[in-house]
């Protein structure tokens, strides 16, 4: 049995597709990575999973019960630290802790000890008896944390758990989640960044337009791209035509496949290439057709190569994709008042 199970989950918010049939298996004691851009739906999927929103159509198991039919056992099970949470100012982090301790009925003993352990094991000691009011983000998000783990879940939650933190913040809270899962804690979060995943996770998934496009460790991702990953630059590219002209050049050729234009960067070509030393044979096609080149290199595949094969994009283009229709939709509501 997995600790997750989503399937064919689907929820439409007015006449934005959100998730379009989302399936998704975490396995017990993993620390599992949900990897996509803004948008993607990774909000709305761990909402769902927390019972906090219901899918408009699939099946949502968490910890061997059915969310949608038990979401108090589902509830019991999970610790959730949300993407933005709105806390109380004026009481110190310690009392919010405390108070959260009492919503889960712990006796003040138990409470107590918990609470110094998670004091103690996110540095939160110098600052938890200030008032909350005066918290950075990375502080804040630390205190999530605790609230989050108090009740010692045997699942726990995250959306973007160190989005915008300090590189302290960041390192505390991750040494935690390796900690958890080698308690035994099965992790499940979400991250626009490719490092986070790379570094943190067991298993992961690549989220794109509310579904699932790729699965595995990042290790068989990025195995399965069959080779290492070459980036290309021509001198004559200035456009895409010129660019589109290579890349036909380059998927005619043996052992070369995944030829993508790369439009963020420039209209470089990013490829991959299934034997280790092929950069001379690529110099040598590209010369035979006179092109010109101005820099290329192989190495390893990353995230990013496995993101880029899987939508035809990168993940930062991907993001720029989003933010800029974000700008149109306010320019528009602001030239309609
Ligand atoms: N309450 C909402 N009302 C309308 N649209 C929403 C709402 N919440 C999310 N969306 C839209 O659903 C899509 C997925 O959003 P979300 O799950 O927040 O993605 P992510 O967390 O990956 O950024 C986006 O297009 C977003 O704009
Ligand atoms: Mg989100």
């Amino acid at each position: 049995m997995q600790a997750i199970q989503l399937h064919e989950l689907k929820k439409t918010y007015g006449t934005v597709e959100a998730l379009k049939g989302l399936t998704l298996n975490v396995p017990h004691s993993c620390l599992y990575g949900l990897l996509g851009p803004n948008g993607a739906g990774k909000t709305t999927t761990l909402r769902i999973i927390t019972t906090l929103l219901a899918p408009d159509s699939g099946d949502v198991k968490v910890g061997g019960f059915d969310a949608l039919t038990q979401s108090r056992s589902v509830r019991r099970a999970l610790g959730y630290v949300a993407q933005e949470v709105a806390i109380d100012k004026i009481l110190t982090g310690r009392e919010l802790l405390e108070l959260q301790g009492d919503l889960y009925h712990l006796r003040s003993s138990v409470r107590d000890g918990r609470i110094e352990g998670f004091i103690d094991r996110l540095q939160m000691s110098s600052w938890i008896d200030r008032r909350s009011g005066t918290y950075s983000g990375g502080m804040r998000r630390r205190l999530d944390l605790a609230a989050g783990l108090l009740h010692m879940p045997k699942i726990l939650v995250l959306d973007e758990p160190t989005v915008g933190l300090d590189i302290e913040s960041r390192s505390v809270i991750w040494e935690l989640l390796r900690e958890l899962k080698s308690q035994g804690t099965t992790v499940l979060l979400s991250s626009h960044y490719l490092e986070e995943v790379e570094a943190l996770a067991d298993r992961m998934a690549i989220i794109d337009n509310g579904q699932v496009i790729a699965e595995g460790s990042p290790q068989e991702l990025k195995h399965d791209l069959g080779g290492d990953r070459v980036i290309l630059r021509v001198r004559e590219f200035s456009n895409q035509v010129e660019a589109e002209k290579v890349r036909k050049l380059l998927t005619g050729l043996d052992g070369i496949h995944n030829v993508i234009v790369n439009r963020a960067q420039g209209f470089s070509l990013n490829l991959i290439v299934d034997s280790d030393n092929r950069l001379s044979d690529l110099r040598r096609e590209l010369e035979k057709a006179n092109f010109n080149i101005f820099s290329i290199a192989q190495s390893r595949p990353s995230l990013d190569d496995v993101y880029l094969q899987a939508t035809g994009r990168t993940l930062m283009d991907a993001e720029l994709e989003v933010s800029s229709k974000r700008d149109k939709k306010l320019e528009m509501k602001k030239s309609m008042r």
